[in-house]
This record gives structure tokens, sequence and C-alpha cells, in this order.
């Protein structure tokens, strides 16, 4: 008797632990959203002609041009004229100086350097050799290693087949060109209308137009999810970059994402925590994106993520800060690669 009463009690107790229990994790668990249940895409129509970078800074040159010129978006793929800061560290390698007079761009200037060459109108050849950089208090650029230099090689299908997307501005995947080299304001602004001076509000993040976080998130993710292993691919292209993604558009049509790469303890907290950020505001609903950290223009090093800093507590915050108890202010260091990038 005593037995059966201990048992009616313990069920009773576990039922109702397991009640409270599932009504805890469905409060706290948000349902999932179907990432493709929104917008358009472009890809597969014509790329359109857009107002270039310099045209752009022909009218914002003294707000946008002196943030811009330090920009890393501005200074990833630089023309060599517009790179004197690489070029002692070409000059530093000898095995390079049969190739000195053919290099006319470098990709990269904080990790890596590449150097690439014109191969008819809107393509690139890239040289399969790399440096790895350090850079001075003074701001000197020298290469700590080199790699590939034993048997140098132009390769003239690499870079449309795995990077020009996001290196590159306005790719056409059918004649498979480039319009402009480097990222172009295009690249986050999307199609900037001639009338936008007295409607800011035509231009995704103007002042009037950038609360939405599902594009904030497309826009951004465009380039910032680095595929590894097969886990970023165009359904249109299988390239592994967007096809024709114009700012506005649901990245998510087109862009095929595997996303338990953003639960990979492996992954470096630089592109973790993007990776974190896109599928919680994409797939959970969540509210803060890129810009409830980052900053574009106005502010460069460590100002940049002066936002971050009055963010609420979440996740996203122990991809890099302790989770050890009074420690949150101790940053985990951590070092960005990417076998995407080639670094
Ligand atoms: C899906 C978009 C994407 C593709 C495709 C891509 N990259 Fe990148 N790449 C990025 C992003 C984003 C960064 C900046 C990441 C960061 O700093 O956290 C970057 C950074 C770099 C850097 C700069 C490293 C530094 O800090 O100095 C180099 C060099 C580079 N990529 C080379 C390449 C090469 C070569 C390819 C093709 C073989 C390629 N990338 C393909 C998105 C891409
Ligand atoms: C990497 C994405 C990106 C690129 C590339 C980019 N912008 Fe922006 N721009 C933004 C974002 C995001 C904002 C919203 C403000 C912020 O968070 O910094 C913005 C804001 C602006 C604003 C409004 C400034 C204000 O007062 O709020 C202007 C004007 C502007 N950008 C012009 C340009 C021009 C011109 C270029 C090219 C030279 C350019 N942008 C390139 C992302 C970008
Ligand atoms: C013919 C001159 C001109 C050109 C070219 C031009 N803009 Fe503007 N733009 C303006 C003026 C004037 C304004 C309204 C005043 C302001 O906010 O600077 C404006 C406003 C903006 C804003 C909204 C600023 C805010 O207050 O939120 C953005 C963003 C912007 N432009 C981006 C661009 C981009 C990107 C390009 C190139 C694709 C471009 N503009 C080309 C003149 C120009
Ligand atoms: C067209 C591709 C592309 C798009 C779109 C893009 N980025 Fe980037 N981003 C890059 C590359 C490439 C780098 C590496 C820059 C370098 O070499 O320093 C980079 C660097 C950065 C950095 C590192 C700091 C710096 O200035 O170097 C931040 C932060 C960043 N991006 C945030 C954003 C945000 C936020 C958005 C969306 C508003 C965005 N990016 C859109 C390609 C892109
Ligand atoms: C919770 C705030 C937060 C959010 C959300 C966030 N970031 Fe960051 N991110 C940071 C901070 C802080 C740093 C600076 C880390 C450092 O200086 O070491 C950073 C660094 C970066 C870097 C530089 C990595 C490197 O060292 O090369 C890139 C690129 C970047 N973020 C892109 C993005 C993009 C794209 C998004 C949106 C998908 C995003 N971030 C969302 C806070 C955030
Ligand atoms: C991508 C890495 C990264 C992420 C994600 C990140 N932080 Fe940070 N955090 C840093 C770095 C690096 C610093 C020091 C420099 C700076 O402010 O950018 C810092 C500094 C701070 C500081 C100032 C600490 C001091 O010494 O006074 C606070 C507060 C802060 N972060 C809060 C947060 C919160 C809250 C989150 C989550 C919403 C978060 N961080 C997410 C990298 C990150």
């Amino acid at each position: 008797m005593k037995k059966v009463i201990w048992f009616k009690c313990a069920a009773l107790l576990l039922g109702s632990a397991a009640f409270f229990f599932s009504a805890v994790v469905n409060s706290q668990e948000p349902k999932p959203l179907d990432p493709k249940a929104w917008g358009a895409t472009h890809a597969g129509k014509p790329v359109p002609e857009y107002i270039t970078g310099d045209q752009c800074l022909f009218c914002h040159r003294n707000t946008i041009g002196p943030s811009w010129a330090m920009d890393g978006h501005a200074r990833n793929l630089r023309a060599r004229e517009d790179a004197p800061d690489l070029l002692p560290v070409l000059k530093a390698q000898t095995a390079l100086t049969p190739y000195d007079k053919q290099i006319e761009y470098f990709l990269g200037h904080r990790n890596v350097m590449r150097m690439l060459m014109k191969d008819g109108y809107g393509k690139f050849a890239i040289l399969n050799a790399k440096a790895a950089l350090v850079t001075d208090a003074k701001g000197g650029k020298s290469a700590t290693r080199w790699q590939g230099t034993e048997k140098l090689a132009w390769d003239k299908q690499k870079f449309y087949l795995q990077c020009a997307g996001c290196h590159t501005s306005g790719v056409d995947t059918q004649a498979k060109t480039f319009s402009a080299f480097g990222i172009d304001c295009y690249m986050c602004h999307g199609e900037v209308p001639d009338e936008h001076p007295n409607k800011p509000e035509l231009v995704w993040f103007s002042k009037k137009k950038r609360d939405d976080k599902r594009v904030i998130i497309s826009a951004c993710a465009s380039c910032h999810l680095r595929d590894e292993g097969g886990s970023v691919k165009s359904a249109s292209t299988r390239l592994p970059y967007p096809n024709n993604f114009i700012t506005g558009d649901n990245l998510f049509l087109d862009l095929v994402v595997d996303w338990k790469r953003a639960e990979d303890e492996k992954l470096n907290a630089g592109d973790r925590h993007v990776w974190r950020n896109v599928r919680d505001v994409g797939v959970n609903d969540e509210k803060m994106t890129c810009l409830s950290c980052h900053q574009i223009h106005e502010a460069q090093g460590a100002d940049a993520t002066l936002r971050h800093r009055r963010q609420p507590r979440a996740p996203i915050c122990f991809d890099c800060h302790s989770r050890e108890e009074g420690k949150f202010k101790e940053v985990v260091r951590y070092v960005v690669k990417s076998s995407l990038c080639e670094y």
C-alpha cells in the first residue's frame, strides 16, 4: 500500500515536471521561420547598369569619401597604383621578379595578399602564390611566409569559379564577367535611383530605409557566409556565391545554406558570429542584426563596433567573450581563416 502511494506521487511529480519543462521549452524555443518565405530574387535576370562608386563619390565625397578610403571593403581589391603599401612585399620576393610587370591588382591586405592580372573584359587571372602578411606599428607590411613561389602559374578559371561574386561587383553568370573590380557602393546599397536626393527612402541603408532586418541580413550575408565543404551554394549556378543578388532581394531564394555551420565550434569567432547572427534572424526571427553592432561609414577600428557594447547579452556574445562568471569583458582571441579564400 505504502509503495503504491509512493509510486502515484512520483508519477504525479514527474508528470507535472514534464508539463512544466515542456511549457518552458515551448515558450523559449521560437517557431523556426522559413527563410525563403518573403521577397524576390534577381537570379538569372540581367545584371543592371548601375551608378559606379566614383559617380556616387562625386556627390558624396565630403561625407562618405574620407571613411571610405580607409574602409576594408574599399581596400580589399585594389589596382596596383592604389596599393603602395603592398608593393614592398612584392618587390622583396625575388622569385616574383619575372611576373612583376604582369601583376596589375592585389587582393587582400590584412592577413594575406594575392595577385591578379586582367584577362579580357571583366575577367581576372589569379597567381597561385600568396603571402601571409604582418603590419608593423607604422603600418608597414611584410610577408611572414610565402606559398606557391616554387612553381608559379596564372590560373584563368579559378577567380570566376570561386572568388568573383564577393570580391568584385555586378557579376554576370551568363557572360562569366564582372562589371567593376572590388566592392562598389552598389554591392550594399543596390540600385540607387537618380531622384534619390529628394527621396532618400528609395535607397537601402539611407536613414529612412534601414529597418528591415531580413534585408540587412541578406545583404551582408551575400558575401559574409563563406563556403566550407559545400555549405553555401547558389541553386542556379552551383557557384559558392550568389547569382545576381541585389540588395532588397531575399538571398535564400537562390542561395542554399547549411545552417548547421552556425553551430560549428571549430569555426573561428569572426566567421561564427556572422553565421549565428544570420541564422538567428533568418530562421529564429531575432532582432539583432549586423548593424546593431557594426557601423560601416563614419568609424574605423574598435570605434566601428562601439555600438555592440550596448547590446543586451545573448548567446552570440560568447563567440568572443568569456563564459566565466565575472570575466565577461575578457575577449577570446581568434584567427580568421577560410578554406574558400585560401588563407
Ligand atoms: C562568399 C563570398 C566569398 C568568396 C566566394 C570568396 N571570398 Fe574571399 N573574402 C570574403 C569575405 C567576407 C572576406 C572577409 C572576411 C573577414 O575578414 O572576416 C574575404 C577575405 C578575403 C581575403 C582577405 C584576407 C585579409 O584579411 O587580408 C582574401 C585574400 C580573399 N578573401 C581571397 C579570396 C579568394 C582567392 C577567393 C577565391 C578562391 C575568395 N576569396 C572567395 C568572401 C568571399
Ligand atoms: C559594406 C556595405 C556598404 C558599402 C560597400 C557602402 N555602404 Fe553606404 N552604408 C552602408 C550601411 C550599412 C549604411 C547605414 C549606416 C551605417 O550603419 O553605417 C550606409 C549609409 C550610407 C549613407 C548614409 C549616411 C548617413 O548619414 O547615414 C550614404 C550617403 C552612403 N552609405 C553612401 C555610400 C557610398 C557613396 C558608397 C560607396 C563609395 C557606400 N555607401 C558603400 C553600407 C555600405
Ligand atoms: C548627383 C549627385 C548624387 C549622386 C551621383 C549620388 N547621390 Fe546619393 N544623395 C545625393 C544627395 C544630394 C542626397 C541627399 C542629401 C544627403 O543626405 O546627402 C543623397 C542621399 C543619399 C543617401 C541617403 C542619405 C541619408 O540621409 O540617409 C544615400 C544612402 C545615398 N545618397 C547613396 C548614394 C549612392 C550609393 C550613390 C551611388 C550609387 C549615390 N548616392 C549617388 C546626391 C547624389
Ligand atoms: C560584396 C561583398 C560584401 C558585402 C555585400 C559586404 N561585405 Fe563586409 N567584407 C567583405 C570583404 C571582402 C571584407 C574584407 C575587407 C578587407 O580586406 O579588409 C569585408 C570586411 C568586413 C568587416 C571587417 C572590417 C573591415 O572594415 O575590414 C566588417 C565588420 C564587415 N565586412 C561587415 C559587413 C556588413 C555589416 C555588411 C552588410 C551591410 C557587409 N559587410 C557587406 C565583403 C562584403
Ligand atoms: C553582437 C554584436 C555583433 C553582431 C550582431 C555582428 N557582429 Fe561582427 N563583430 C562584432 C565585433 C565586436 C567585432 C570585432 C571583433 C574584433 O575586433 O576582434 C566583429 C567583427 C566582425 C568582422 C571582422 C572579422 C575579422 O577579424 O576579420 C566581420 C567581417 C564581421 N564582424 C561581420 C559581421 C556581419 C556580416 C554581421 C551580420 C551577419 C555581424 N558581423 C554581426 C560584433 C557583432
Ligand atoms: C566578434 C566578437 C565579439 C562579439 C560577438 C561580441 N563582442 Fe563585445 N567585444 C569584442 C572585442 C574585440 C572587444 C574590445 C574592443 C571593442 O570594443 O571592439 C569587446 C568589448 C566589449 C565591451 C567593452 C568591455 C570593456 O572592456 O569595457 C562590452 C561591454 C561588450 N564587448 C559587450 C558585448 C555584448 C553584450 C555582446 C553580445 C551582444 C558582445 N560584446 C559580442 C568582441 C566581441
